[in-house]
């Protein structure tokens, strides 16, 4: 009989389709795009599974992988991020993982420009004002932000992402850009004639500081007080990576201290954000639910991705993305 597969998500229909037509495999499904498949129900579901296909609202760790058992060999996940996934649990079980950078580095980079440009320039408070009562006149220094023309623009984890933003903002005039990893990437760099800084410099520099890092053991939280506190209290934090580099004790004291001018956040700890959470009540915090890669094109083309690299690993041959383990 054919290998099983669980999808732990409704998936965009290309990606389903990419699967049932294979005729390789027999899927089962979370039916849901709205809720995510409870986690006892998951334990149950993937018994047996020879692969599975989740999202980053499962953590696919220990627990998970004992429960699936030994006929699992594959998993595809259908995000460019991993820190949902215990890799090496996976590796540990021999069970090779693919995921799906690239086709959402488009999407991601635009709506990091967006939500770059909403933070800067206060869009979220101006449509509030201007809707409820709060334009009385044309006023010359009402809801003033701050420019990308001149500016100096800090990215830190200079990837694809972290690039394909730069080239968007270039236009913009940004008249510098740095940018701080773990080693220079110097042909990265060279695409966006991007300056190799230390932390603490990229800190003390940057007008605007965007966080396209992956979340590692060694980013968890490095964006605190330590960091805000050199930064200028005109710069501007935006962060489109993953909430847990952040310390949001630290952010909330910097933004209401005026520390920093403000912060965009497409990524918070945890999600969804509770309504009640402190960020939610200041003015220069912009908070998005998660939405950087939510375009229908990359979506789509991001299940598809996921569907294949399932396919491909099940027949034993190398993933379109597969991650090194
Ligand atoms: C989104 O955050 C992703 O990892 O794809
Ligand atoms: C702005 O609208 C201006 O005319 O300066």
């Amino acid at each position: 009989s054919l290998p099983r597969v669980y999808v732990t998500r409704q998936i965009p229909p290309e990606g389903l389709k990419t699967l049932r037509e294979s005729g390789q495999v027999q899927c089962q499904l979370w039916d849901s795009d709205d809720v995510p498949v409870p986690r006892q129900e998951l334990l149950q579901r993937v018994k047996g599974v020879d692969a599975l296909l989740c999202v980053l609202t499962e953590k696919i760790d220990a627990e998970l992988l004992d429960a699936a058992g030994p006929n699992l060999k594959v998993l595809s996940t259908m995000s460019v991020g991993f820190d949902h996934l215990s890799l090496e649990e996976l590796k540990k079980r021999g069970i090779r993982v693919g995921y799906t950078p690239d086709v959402l580095t488009d999407s991601v980079a635009e709506l990091t420009v967006a939500l770059l440009l909403t933070t800067s320039r206060r869009l979220v408070e101006a449509t509030h004002e201007a809707k409820t009562g709060g334009w009385g006149t044309w006023r010359t220094l009402w809801l003033c932000g701050y420019e990308l023309a001149n500016s100096t623009v800090g990215i830190f984890g200079l990837g694809r992402i972290g690039v394909a933003i730069a080239e968007r903002l270039a236009p913009f005039k940004v008249k510098k850009f740095i940018y701080t990893d773990v080693a220079p990437r110097p042909e990265l760099a060279s695409l966006i004639n991007a300056e190799y800084v230390s932390f603490d410099e990229m800190a003390k520099r940057s007008d605007f500081l965007a966080v396209c890092c992956a979340l590692t053991p060694e980013t968890k939280e490095i964006c605190n007080k330590d960091l805000f506190s050199k930064m200028k209290n005109t710069s501007i934090f935006i962060n489109t990576s993953r909430g847990g580099v952040v310390n949001q004790d630290d952010l909330y004291e910097a933004l209401s201290t005026g520390q920093i001018a403000g912060a965009g956040l497409d990524v918070t700890v945890p999600e969804p954000l509770p309504t009640n959470h402190p960020l939610f009540t200041l003015k220069n915090c912009v908070i998005l639910p998660h939405i950087a890669s939510a375009s229908f094109t990359t979506r789509n083309a991001m299940s598809v991705l996921a569907a294949n690299n399932l396919l491909l690993g099940l027949r034993g041959e190398p993933m379109i993305k597969e991650l090194k383990l």
